[in-house]
């Protein structure tokens, strides 16, 4: 490997790039237009609501009254919890946040029992693996208390992993390095511990157990075998030496949100592929500018030392067989997990659905990356919910759109069909597969406004209303300010609500409004619109992931605060959405320091929310407790109370009420 040891650092800097921003285009910006849309509620509050009443009764009063008005009108019953920082986690009181699952859990009969000194590919593939994202529930038999669960592993962070790998960190705790080159075996272990697992669980006396052994656990790897499926297979540009037919891929990337299909299929997000490639493509080779437009090459990870196919000299066209939607057929253990290509590459967060009135089924899809954009995947068929095989290749045909949200708060879902509009020869695309391949360019020749990093979309069956997690971009300057991404250096991100046209979630308009913008709202510069109900507590940053519950209710979880950040470790909150509370936040659970918040995910009967709590202890060295090279290595010394049962191994956490019954009722 040629790169410095600072290119292959690597945490959740994925999740925020801080490399340049790779949009190249102008695409609506709006430059002209600085004047923020505020939400409604805002803006009620801020001009006509105090105007037409001021006269007669106290600003004081108004705030006092407004709050009671939200705090009585609030969904959610539960006492908050208080926002802070350590090693552990924390939840409401009155429920229990018990560990269900973390990184190293045997999964199967002859699993080895964790061992973080004695790590092996083999011991890792028969193990629940690492860094936790999203998390699934497909009932068996319909059940609330028996079913799988599906978890995204999304990446690897070896100084928190291998002993001996050292993290370094200068005085502003920003530019880091891992030292000493990881070994092929320690390559292997990550490439088992990336991807997902399917595992039976059960409740039991009110507590969830893990089914060791269920015939249908599973272990989804980056060396698991996948084909390509849709437009995209078998084309040129996805062919390589090991995989002449351009259907075949070994693995899948970088696992970050996913979603759960109508019809009980399990569905993972390729988000982050860049890192894992290293090396440089022929000179002048025809894939650089696709490349380019997603930072591939990153070399953060040292994969292509020991496998040709991530080093792009000598296996070019490998990247494109990543960025894509993967469908797995949780039913059958030994089913070859499908890349949808006709979903679109790019950097995948999640894939969340919904069946429209009329049948066809409609994917949410975010670009995790600053000015990048949102999707959403209409299917050309219709869903039978009589015949569930009937459904497995609904993924293969359909359209993908692109949002450009205008100022007028009204959406335009663009197609991205090969032939309409830009999406010719004239720019370089000879089919429907080139323009899946390069979504990203196919997308800002159609004018797509860039956004503020989007994560988690969320439809809301319940409401006709769909949530869009946008977490933040500092890059945003003053003159890009625009109606969807109303504030320049946006450090805490905002939350979009759409509602699409006639409530049909596959129209091709729709309107739009700012639900939420993030940040302390009592530091009046970072323009936060939490409610005046919303404690001190209750207002947090960064929204990633987010779950609406069988009653319609939002909650969000958060990645990237901090003691830094916002003086509060991440965590899981309860929105209000509706009425007289809407835009007031309540804490409910919250991770250990240098913890992202996973999941959420609510049992179908609301009795459990489960969690994932990803890369505990993560960036945590400007926290004194966790200022260490490795979990696993000068434990005595720098952090002496460490114990292999605290909570630092990433985990997924089951919440549940003590004594039973829904959360939050
Ligand atoms: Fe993997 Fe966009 O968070
Ligand atoms: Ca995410
Ligand atoms: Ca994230």
């Amino acid at each position: 490997m040629t790169q410095s040891p600072e290119t292959r650092f690597r945490t959740s800097q994925l999740e925020e790039n801080d490399g340049p921003s790779v949009n190249p285009t102008d695409n609506r910006t709006m430059g002209e237009i600085i004047a923020a849309r505020f939400s409604r509620r805002g803006f009620l509050k801020g001009s006509l609501a105090v105007s037409a009443i001021a006269a007669t009764v106290s600003p004081l009063a108004l705030v006092a009254a407004d709050e009671a008005r939200a705090t009585e009108g609030s969904a959610f019953k539960f006492d908050e919890l208080e926002a802070g920082i350590d090693d552990k986690h924390h939840v409401a009181p009155g429920y229990d946040a018990d560990v269900l699952l973390r990184w190293g859990d045997p999964l199967f009969a002859d699993s080895p029992e964790f061992d973080p000194v004695k790590q092996s590919a083999e011991a890792q593939a028969r193990q629940f693996g690492y860094n936790n994202d999203y998390v699934g529930y497909i009932p068996i038999d319909g059940s609330a208390e028996h079913g799988l669960l599906v978890v995204n592993h999304e990446y690897t962070n070896p100084h928190l992993m291998f002993p001996g790998i050292v993290k370094i960190v200068d005085k502003d705790g920003k530019k880091a390095a891992e030292v000493a080159p990881l070994s092929k075996e320690q390559v292997d272990v990550e490439m088992a511990a990336h991807g997902g697992t399917i595992v039976e669980i059960r409740k039991e006396g009110g507590k969830w157990q893990v089914v060791r052994d269920g015939k249908l656990n599973r272990r989804i790897m980056s060396t698991t075998e996948m084909a390509l499926s849709g437009p995209v297979a078998g084309h040129d540009r996805v062919k390589t030496n090991a995989d002449p037919s351009g259907t075949k891929v070994i693995g899948t990337l970088n696992n970050c949100a996913g979603g759960v299909t109508p019809w009980g299929t399990y569905v993972m997000a390729e988000e982050n592929i860049h890192g894992y490639f290293s090396g440089e493509l022929p000179e002048g080779h025809k894939e650089a500018a696709n490349y380019k437009r997603l930072g591939i090459p990153e070399g953060a990870y040292e994969w292509g030392a020991h496998y040709d196919r991530f080093d792009l000299a000598k296996e070019p066209n490998e990247p494109n067989r990543f960025g894509w939607i993967v469908e797995v057929d949780v039913n059958d253990p030994n089913s070859v997990p499908r890349k949808r290509t006709a979903m679109g590459r790019f950097k995948h967060e999640g894939a969340e659905s919904i069946v429209a009135r009329d049948g066809r089924v409609v994917f949410y899809l975010g670009d995790d990356e600053r000015f990048d954009y949102v999707y959403k995947f209409v299917t050309a068929g219709k869903f039978n919910p009589n015949d569930l095989a009937a459904n497995m290749n609904l993924l293969d045909d359909g359209t993908l759109h692109v949002a450009k949200f205008a100022e007028d708060g009204s959406v335009e879902w663009m197609p991205i069909v090969f032939g309409q509009g830009p999406l010719t020869a004239e720019n370089g695309f000879a089919s429907q597969a080139d323009v899946l391949i390069e979504t990203r360019r196919a997308a800002d020749l159609l004018g797509a406004t860039k956004m503020d990093r989007p994560e988690d979309i969320q439809p809301n069956a319940g409401n006709g209303k769909v949530y869009v997690m946008l977490t933040n971009n500092s890059k945003r300057k003053a003159d890009q300010v625009d109606a969807a991404n109303p504030r320049a250096e946006n450090a805490f991100g905002h939350i979009i609500e759409i509602v699409e046209d006639g409530g049909d979630f596959a129209a091709n308009k729709g309107k739009w409004e700012v639900l939420l913008k993030c940040g302390d709202p009592s530091v009046a510069d970072v323009g936060a619109t939490f409610s005046t109900a919303t404690t001190a507590n209750g207002w947090f940053g960064m929204p990633d992931n987010c779950a609406v519950d069988s009653a319609g209710r939002l909650w969000v979880a958060t990645d990237g605060q901090g003691p830094k950040a916002t003086g509060r470790t991440d965590g899981l909150w309860a929105v209000d959405t509706e009425g007289a509370a809407r835009a007031t936040s309540k804490l409910f659970f919250r991770v250990p320091i240098g913890a992202e918040m996973c999941g959420p995910l609510f049992a179908p009967d609301d009795q459990t929310a489960f969690v994932a709590v990803q890369h505990p202890g993560d960036g945590g060295e400007d926290w004194e407790a966790f200022g260490r090279p490795s979990y696993y290595e000068d434990l005595s010394t720098r952090w002496p109370d460490f114990k292999p049962d605290m909570p630092v191994r990433p985990s997924v956490v089951a919440i549940t009420k003590q004594g039973g019954g829904k959360i939050a009722v």
